[in-house]
């Protein structure tokens, strides 16, 4: 059978437990929370005196930390592409037979995923600290150029992808509550709080997914998993553009933002991948092909050597300023 069979059959395998991974790892709508939980409500008689203070405490939070939270903002406002990205994936299927189970999960996932962004924005749009405009025109761009995360169709490296991608926005968010609340704004804390918690349960989904494909076909599983490790794992909003911009170094100019307070570095992404080696208890693995073996050898060593690559890292102390965020309205 071919590698291509094998992982349709795995998929089918798997999707027998959709339903009870949408139950374990989903919040049904009427139960979880939603945006206008932690907004100023418009209905209400207070509205304006809550954006007042809003607007207040945001005063008081610095440049590097406004980029950071318009850059995670903009990487989640660009879900389309990435719900669009995972229909496509082998064993995944939103239009035969009404579509299978797997595109019932991607459906929940995506419909948990569409808060984030919509909170986060009325957010910043109420902060009154950066330009929409600019923003929702970096958002149009970055739908409209699509993406490329090498995964291609295959849903073991795409699992593996969306297992690192779950636990890093995870930790970035939950540093941006961490850094909000030391400088007082512990709505916004909270705001980011409760966003982390949603990564981090879809990153236990994901990581489980892998679980499972590595019990029944732990070979093609290890390679998957070096494969994604080799090339490194690229960041959904990798090709960040500001307005006006064909090229551009918008993404590594964010990236030094949060690397520079601390809300995303890289020795995270070295804690990320370690953590997943020991979830997914790579040293321990059994019944591997002399190739896969010698994936497991090269996977162990890695953490460590990105470490040290890692250490030797250098970033810019200056600020880029984006159009996003004007420094004179600070
Ligand atoms: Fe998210
Ligand atoms: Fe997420």
């Amino acid at each position: 059978m071919s590698i291509k069979n094998i992982r349709l059959e795995v998929m089918q395998f798997l999707e027998k437990n959709v339903d009870s991974f949408v139950e374990q790892y989903l919040i049904p709508v009427e139960k979880i929370w939603q945006p206008s939980d932690f907004l100023p409500n418009s209905e209400g008689e207070n509205f304006f005196e809550e954006v007042k203070e809003l607007r207040e405490i945001a005063k008081e939070l610095p440049y590097d930390f406004w980029v950071t939270l318009v850059g995670d903002t903009i990487t989640e406002e660009a879900l389309p592409t990435y719900e669009s990205w995972l229909m496509d994936v082998e064993g995944i299927n939103q239009i035969e037979n009404g579509g299978n189970g797997w595109s019932k999960w991607i459906r929940q996932w995506t419909g948990e995923e569409n808060r984030h962004g919509d909170l986060l924005n009325k957010y910043l749009y109420l902060s009154g600290r950066v330009n929409m405009r600019e923003i929702e025109m970096t958002t149009q761009h970055l739908i409209n150029d699509g993406f490329d995360i090498g995964t291609g169709s295959d849903p073991y490296k795409n699992f593996v992808y969306t297992s690192f991608q779950e636990l890093a926005t995870y930790v970035s968010h939950n540093r941006v509550a961490q850094m909000a609340k030391k400088f007082g704004d512990n709505k916004l804390s909270k705001m980011c709080k409760m966003i982390a918690g949603d990564e981090m349960r879809h990153h236990h989904a994901y990581s489980e997914f892998v679980t499972r494909i590595f019990a029944v076909d732990p070979s093609e599983m290890m390679l998957a998993f070096q494969y994604m490790m080799k090339q490194k794992i690229v960041m959904p909003a990798h090709f960040l553009r500001e307005s006006g911009q064909k090229i551009s170094s918008a993404f590594e100019q964010f990236s030094d933002s949060a690397q520079r307070i601390g809300v995303y570095t890289a020795s995270d992404y070295v804690d990320i991948m370690q953590k997943l080696m020991d979830k997914w208890e790579i040293d321990k693995m059994t019944g591997l092909t002399d190739e896969a073996e010698k994936a497991r050898d090269y996977l162990m060593k890695l953490p460590a050597r990105m470490a040290r690559i890692s250490e030797r890292l250098v970033i810019p102390q200056e600020s880029h300023i984006f159009k996003w965020v004007e420094p004179a309205r600070l």
